[in-house]
């Protein structure tokens, strides 16, 4: 019994002893897997982003090939549609002759040049190099545009150095939203207190439903009924997406964009898209944000009076 016991005693001893080394080796191994899963997770996603970067730059690349700048920068529509817009943008970004102003994702820089005034120098930066190599094809006075190439979320330039900051059609293409918010907060960044930062022709929820809803020709308040009710069946949900010769472009709650400004003294709104000649249904929007708070803007406001 007692040899039993002392026998049993040391099993009991040795399992205690080898169980606590192998709930320390576990442990060391629960670690080391929880980091490298970490690490993974991390590298991953980011290659994943990188991957997604790349298919939107080969999509572009195959368009800049084209003659027709509309094609090009990927619009469907004319070009008085294109005048119209660019005086949009004009407006909601209260552009003075004086005003330093940014194009982020500006393609060969059309867009830019329609926009600004005539004597006014227009920055740009976008992430296909053959898009920006198209500058003077399309650009009546190609000396009053400075393009580089860059990614929307680590713009080459110092903070505040910007008046006017605008990302037209651009959002869509954002590999996530953890790289939609960086641009937003990096359009931020480059602003000076008191300008402006628009991002435009941001596909909403609807437009995941766009087409299915556009094929049954229904006025908008219906449509808007429709989708109501629509929205809590997941199948529905993703039955109808919203893609691009195969890219799946991002829709993105107007939320997404309060939670992305988070911290930062500015003044948020959205603003419709009135020109973009897809009226059928809201799907699209624009975030309208002025740096700096309130005081800001009225700074800002006296300043122009
Ligand atoms: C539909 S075009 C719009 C061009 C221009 N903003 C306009 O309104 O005519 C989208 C542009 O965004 C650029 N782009 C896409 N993802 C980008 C990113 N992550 N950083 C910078 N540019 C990007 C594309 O190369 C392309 O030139």
């Amino acid at each position: 019994m007692i040899g039993r016991s002392r026998r049993g005693s040391g099993i009991r001893d040795a399992t205690r002893r080898r169980s606590s080394r192998t709930t320390s080796n576990d442990d060391h191994r629960r670690r080391r897997v929880a980091i490298q899963t970490a690490n993974s997770g991390a590298t991953s996603s980011s290659q994943r982003e990188g991957r997604l970067l790349d298919d939107w730059r080969k999509l572009y690349d195959a368009t800049a090939k084209s003659d027709d700048w509309l094609v090009v920068h990927r619009w469907d529509y004319d070009e008085g549609m294109a005048v119209a817009t660019a005086e949009e943008i004009r407006g909601k970004l209260e552009l003075q002759p004086t005003d330093r102003i940014l194009e982020v994702g500006c393609a060969s820089g059309k867009k830019l040049s329609m926009v600004i005034h005539p004597q006014q120098t227009g920055y740009g930066f976008d992430l296909c190099e053959s898009l920006v190599a198209r500058k003077a094809d399309f650009v009546a006075q190609p000396e009053r545009l400075q393009l580089g190439v860059a990614e929307a979320a680590r713009l080459p330039v110092a903070s505040n150095a910007f008046d006017k900051v605008f990302c037209y059609s651009v959002a869509q293409c954002f590999p996530s939203a953890a790289y939609a918010r960086d641009v937003v907060r990096e359009m931020v960044r480059v602003c000076r207190p008191g300008g402006i930062v628009l991002m435009g022709d941001i596909l909403g929820e609807m437009e995941r439903h766009r087409r299915f809803l556009t094929a049954l020709k229904l006025p908008v308040p219906l449509a808007d009924a429709i989708l109501w009710v629509a929205r809590p069946v997941w199948a529905l949900r993703n039955s109808f997406r919203t893609e691009t010769d195969g890219m799946r472009r991002r829709v993105f709650r107007r939320s997404f964009f309060r939670s992305a400004v988070a911290g930062i003294d500015c003044v948020m709104d959205f603003l419709p898209q009135i020109v973009s000649g897809r009226r059928f249904v809201k799907s699209r929007y624009d975030v309208w944000i002025r740096k700096g708070g309130a005081d800001a803007a009225n700074r800002a406001g006296e300043a122009r009076r």
